[in-house]
């Protein structure tokens, strides 16, 4: 099933995607957790911070994969998914280093190394819970309009609105950002157990309808999310302002059992 919650704002996106994390880690204290990058999830690792400072969850056990780097970055570059991972989650969230896995955009040989990331995960049980962005263009991890819903993790090139959309994190300047990506593919991100998306803002209200209500298609790579048994969608008021099932998803969750309730 999907569920689709319209919340107030920001915060409470980012709340409500740290309740239903902590909730399988409690029930699961060596969890795999899939982490995503950008400015999406930064609202759910601080309200899980926060949690963890308060002592309500304990991280400390958990392994993580994330979705997707950049082809041609070291783990030291500063703009590098491995080092934005770091900062915005291994630190604050108290994860174990040695047990967070980046797709290796440094590799000598990708495919290779694509290749040994699914496995990687495979070998790790799979992936409990997997927070997800979604792009203004529809994509979730890098795959851009037209993956493949079988995808594997492997490598693509970046679309130019993407491109464009990730140059405020490369001072603005285009043409530092990367052309290539190594990114989980559709098919695996699919695997995960529970599929956690946040939205916020008005920039993703297009792509967030086009993913939920729009027909299954590879030209909006979110709507794979359409094909998930346990699929989350967290949304403030201007990313589901372009839903036309809103009201509808808002009786819904006024309604909810207790018994389904996780926060
Ligand atoms: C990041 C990722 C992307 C982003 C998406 C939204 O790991 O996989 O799909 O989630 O590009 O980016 P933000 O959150 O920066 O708007």
């Amino acid at each position: 099933m999907m569920e689709i919650v319209i919340l107030p704002d920001g915060a409470a996106v980012g709340a409500a995607a740290a309740a239903r994390i902590a909730a399988v880690v409690r029930r699961r204290p060596e969890a795999v957790l899939g982490l995503a990058t950008g400015s999406s999830p930064l609202g759910a690792y601080g309200a899980l911070a926060g949690l963890v400072a308060r002592g309500e969850v304990d991280l400390s056990r958990v392994s993580a994969f994330a979705l997707d780097e950049y082809v041609g970055l070291t783990p030291e570059s500063p703009q590098s998914y491995a080092a934005t991972i770091r900062r915005d989650a291994v630190e604050p969230l108290g994860l174990d280093p040695a047990r967070v896995r980046v797709p290796p955009g440094d590799a000598v040989d990708l495919e290779a190394g694509a290749l040994e990331y699914d496995r990687a995960i495979r070998e790790a049980g799979g992936v409990d819970v997997q927070l997800l962005g979604i792009g203004a263009n529809g994509h979730i991890g890098f795959n851009e309009p037209t993956s493949s819903f079988a995808s594997r993790t492997r490598i693509k090139t970046l679309a130019p609105r993407t491109r464009e959309d990730n140059a405020r994190f490369f001072d603005g300047d285009l043409d530092q950002v990367p052309l290539h990506c190594i990114t989980q593919g559709l098919g695996t991100i699919l695997e995960a157990r529970q599929l956690l998306l946040v939205a916020q803002g008005e920039a993703k209200a297009a792509a967030v309808a086009a993913a939920v209500e729009g027909p299954l298609t590879a030209m909006v790579p979110a709507s794979a999310l359409q094909l998930h048994p346990d699929a989350i969608v967290l949304l403030d008021e201007a990313a589901a302002s372009r839903l036309t099932l809103a009201d509808y998803y808002r009786f819904t969750y006024a309604h909810k059992p207790d018994w389904q309730r996780v926060d």
